[in-house]
């Protein structure tokens, strides 16, 4: 089969469907490839490029799209597109299929198979083709360079000799995909991260990038099906909205990414919010092409309000990194092929009864097949150990569990322990008896503060046990002189490997100061 890539018409459209490397892939797995001359152009890549690794450059629109048996491309079909368009020709783009009813019904009628890329399920596999994380994941980068770009300050807090800086504080609503790529560049830049959820599982998530989880006291369970989040009621959004008014005159950016799949994006920051911020303060507003979380927004705009706040709305993120964008997403296409090619004979199976396939097939067979039964996987963000309520409870009746048990062990072992030392006791001398006991308590403390140290501080433990080190040696010295042959002999080798110990601990502790120090 011959899989065509068009040139993508929209305006401001940079991406490609189409990779010389992704081509490559593709014509291992028996198909033929063709681009439209300049396609990959915005992305960086020459129609030499893809003519060396074998793909046909087509001049012509019309010819690519009456000849391709597979079009892959990034946009849904515009219109002038849909004229264009083959009977029995395999579709593979970003389709909406929810807002776009009328395209789909065009689509229908011409008889075309079309597999959306925005409907892939977040499940595990399926993470190779999910083309809607791969370009949240750059949005939420992009977003945060485009709010540095118009935030007047510093990201990280600076002491100089003109003064202090404070570090800008961001907050991020909505830790999905773009919300947790935004809080990790944000955290690497060096300003202080909030961000709030109404999914309570991704807690852990953001406080594990070193951003702080705003908790709201009230009860949610906004948790939906293949790993997004469902609508959450009134009450709720109401008391959210209350918290985000105690953080807006504190805080420099905001980057809302609030959404429910198939739905309008709930209005978050309304402009009463937009009032109480300080001037120079930005709003990136990633949901603007849904209706904006930001009640001012306009789509595909960046616009200041008096009180000079600025808000983007902008719907390109992905395509201001078009080099990148069109990297990761010809690669989803081409896994999402490789599925739909079981044989590597260059012919697509459109396999209704595979979970992947059956998700993101829109039209089969003249049939609109949209919306798609439930999954019987579960999603990632369920499955991949983020915790629910329920399996939270689990894990601390474990933990409960464990110390019990744990506790009849040690008990256990103190009865047996003191049983030995009483028969130990009637047979041997006093004098050894009062070594023992030293011996056998100093074996428990030791073991007892050390047991318990997380492995971080391992080293600067290390660092601190010189000291009893230290002691060994000096108690060694004295016995070093010892008429006794083998008292000798142990008291040398008890030096010697306290020795090693000692200056092998201060040796890795100053490599240790090293790695901090600033060169
Ligand atoms: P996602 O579904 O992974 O994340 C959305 C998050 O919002 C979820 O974690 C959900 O729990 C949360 N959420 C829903 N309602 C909420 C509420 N009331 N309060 C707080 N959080 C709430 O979506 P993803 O992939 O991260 O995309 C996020 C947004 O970015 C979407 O609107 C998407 O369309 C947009 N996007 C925009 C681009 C652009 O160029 N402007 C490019 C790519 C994505």
């Amino acid at each position: 089969m011959l899989i065509g890539c068009p040139q993508e018409i929209i305006n401001g459209e940079k991406r490609v469907a189409l990779t010389p490397s992704s081509s490559i892939e593709l014509q291992k797995l028996g198909f033929k490839c063709q681009l439209q001359s300049k396609a990959g152009l915005n992305s960086q890549y020459s129609d030499e490029e893809y003519k060396i690794v074998g793909v046909k450059i087509i001049k012509s629109q019309k010819l690519l799209w009456q000849t391709s048996d597979i079009i892959i491309k990034v946009r849904g079909p515009e219109k002038e597109e849909l004229n264009l368009m083959k009977a029995h020709t395999t579709l593979i783009a970003f389709i909406w299929p929810a807002q776009n009813k009328k395209i789909l019904n065009e689509l229908k009628k011409k008889n075309i198979n079309v597999i959306a890329m925005d409907m892939i399920p977040r499940i595990s596999r399926a993470q190779k083709m999910d083309a809607l994380s791969s370009m949240a994941n750059i949005a939420g980068y992009r977003a945060v360079i485009e709010a540095g770009n118009n935030f007047g300050k510093f990201f990280t807090g600076q002491i100089t000799a003109a003064g202090k800086v404070p570090p800008a504080k961001v907050l991020v609503i909505g830790a999905g995909v773009a919300g947790l790529a935004a809080i990790g560049t944000a955290q690497s830049l060096g300003a202080i991260v909030r961000s709030f959820d109404v999914r309570p599982e991704v807690a852990e998530q953001i406080e594990s990038m070193g951003a702080e989880f705003l908790m709201l006291d009230f009860p949610s369970d906004s948790s939906g099906e293949g790993g997004y989040a469902k609508p959450a009621s009134k009450e709720f959004i109401d008391k959210e909205m209350e918290l985000f008014k105690e953080q807006a005159p504190e805080i420099d950016i905001v980057i809302t990414t609030a959404l429910i799949p198939g739905k309008p994006a709930p209005n978050l920051w309304p402009q009463e919010m937009v009032k109480l911020m300080k001037a120079g303060s930005i709003i990136v507003d990633l949901a603007s092409e849904q209706g904006g979380n930001c009640e001012l927004t306009k789509v595909g705009k960046i616009i200041e309000t008096k009180n000079k706040v600025k808000i983007i709305g902008y719907t390109d993120f992905p395509s201001r990194m078009a080099s990148q964008s069109s990297n990761l997403y010809s690669t989803n296409i081409r896994h999402m092929i490789d599925d739909l090619t079981p044989n590597n004979d260059g012919k697509i199976n459109i396999n209704m009864s595979d979970d992947v396939i059956r998700g993101s097939t829109v039209i089969f067979d003249g049939k609109i097949t949209y919306p798609p039964p439930p999954l019987k996987v579960p999603a990632i963000a369920k499955s991949n150990g983020s915790l629910s309520k329920k399996s939270q409870e689990d894990l601390e009746t474990e933990k409960r569990d464990k110390e019990k048990k744990f506790g009849r062990h040690q008990t256990t072992l103190l009865i047996l322990g003191s049983l030995i030392m009483i028969l130990i006791g009637n047979f041997a001398p006093p004098t050894f008896m009062q070594h023992f006991i030293v011996f056998v308590l100093s074996c428990f403390v030791g073991f007892q503060v050390i047991w318990n140290v997380s492995h971080s501080l391992h080293t600067p433990l290390m660092a601190v046990t010189n000291a009893i080190s230290g002691i060994i040696i000096v108690g060694a010295l004295l016995q070093i002189g010892s008429s006794n042959f083998i008292v000798n002999i142990l008291a040398t080798i008890s030096v010697l490997i306290a020795t090693i110990n000692i200056v092998g601990g201060f040796l890795v502790t100053k490599r240790m100061l090293a790695m901090f120090k600033k060169s």
